[in-house]
């Protein structure tokens, strides 16, 4: 009997070791970092700074917040050097710092390294990138851009400073070994086609990841973009993703193009500095600081692509009165 049990515990041991052995030796499987340089002409990194600032804003997880102004800007000192924490309090599987990405800690990396991590989700160590880092869509947008972004990121100031690890709980550590891939990069629409080049917009920027409602893992649980999703930070509710779908009662389908444009350029960046939202009165997660910097042509295809999404009826109360 005892020699059965033995065997059979033995027997698991060895294929639970090798499931081990396949994820850490196979995974995560993706091809080595391109040898290249991407040259950094003037304008490249103009365009590379426009997508990290304003578009794909980078910068709003990778940067330290002002915490009691409305939009929460980054604090200017701490731009690209990372330290953001995403915790089990706001429903993580553990401890998710995002990364210092300025000169002062990415001096090392090649451009090819660079590239890998931020379109396939492997750090320059071979560590697999927590998909709040959100590589699977960049893997799929213009390759261009991508080598925009990276230009841009050589010339930032440097920020010299130690983030503490990220620490991913017991199975997401393991499983998500399985989620990086290798991009599959492709032409960006032209802006003449403004529904086909906003949706390319919409995937560049993640609104969906905001305005789509997900359950603790990350999978997306609700209609896109019908909002609803709540936002908390330690201890209270911040507010919850409007519902941006063309809904004409809940959602903005009565919004006309010149409302949407304006919606984003009522104030501007340095408007959002001087705005205080004390802690207790209602502040948001929608970085508005940073959009507010997009051009009205890009605002207005987004505007055009969200006009064709599936409308959704959901009423969502965004600010709580408290
Ligand atoms: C929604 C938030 C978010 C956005 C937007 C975002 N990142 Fe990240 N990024 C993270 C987090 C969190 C990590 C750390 C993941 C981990 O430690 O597993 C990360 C990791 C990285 C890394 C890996 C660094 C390292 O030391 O391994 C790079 C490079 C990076 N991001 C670049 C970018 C660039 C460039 C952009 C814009 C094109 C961007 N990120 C946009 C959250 C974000
Ligand atoms: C980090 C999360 C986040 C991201 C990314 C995000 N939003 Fe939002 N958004 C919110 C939240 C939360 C609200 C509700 C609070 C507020 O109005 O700021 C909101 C509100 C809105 C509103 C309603 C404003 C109103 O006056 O009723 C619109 C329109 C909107 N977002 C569009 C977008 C678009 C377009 C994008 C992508 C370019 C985007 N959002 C990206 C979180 C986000």
């Amino acid at each position: 009997m005892g020699k059965w049990v033995a065997i059979v515990v033995g027997g698991i041991a060895v294929v639970v070791g090798g499931a081990f052995a396949v994820l850490y030796t196979v995974f995560p499987m993706v091809s080595e970092a391109e040898s290249i340089r991407i040259e950094r002409s003037t304008d490249r990194v103009t365009r590379g700074q426009y997508l990290a600032q304003h578009v794909f804003v980078c910068i709003d997880c990778h940067s330290e917040r002002e915490p009691d102004l409305y939009s929460m800007p980054p604090i200017r000192s701490l731009e690209f050097g990372g330290g953001v924490a995403y915790t089990r309090e706001m429903g993580l599987p553990g401890t998710i710092v995002s990364r210092n990405i300025s000169p002062g800690a990415l001096r090392e990396w090649s451009d090819g390294e660079i590239v890998r991590a931020i379109a396939a989700g492997v750090s320059r160590d071979g560590r697999p990138l927590f998909p709040l880092m959100p590589y699977h869509a960049y893997g799929t947008l213009d390759r261009e851009d991508i080598n925009a972004v990276v230009a841009y990121m050589r010339v930032i100031t440097p920020v010299n400073r130690p983030i503490p690890d990220t620490k991913v709980d017991f199975p997401v550590n393991l499983l998500m070994r399985l989620m990086p891939r290798d991009p599959t990069f492709r032409t960006k629409p032209h802006p003449r086609d403004p529904v086909a080049y906003g949706r390319y917009l919409v995937t560049s920027a993640g609104c969906g990841d905001c305005h789509t409602q997900r359950d603790a893992q990350g999978n997306l649980t609700g209609p896109e973009f019908g909002g609803g999703q709540e936002f908390l930070v330690p201890e209270r509710l911040l507010a919850r993703s409007a519902n941006i779908t063309p809904d004409t009662d809940t959602g903005i389908g009565a919004w006309t193009k010149d409302a949407f444009i304006a919606r984003f350029k009522s104030r501007t960046e340095a408007d959002y500095r001087a705005m205080p939202a004390p802690r207790g009165q209602p502040n948001t997660v929608m970085p508005w600081w940073g959009y507010t910097g997009m051009t009205p042509e890009d605002l207005g295809a987004i505007y055009e692509y969200l006009r064709t999404v599936a409308p959704v009826k959901n009423q969502v109360v965004t600010f709580e009165a408290r």
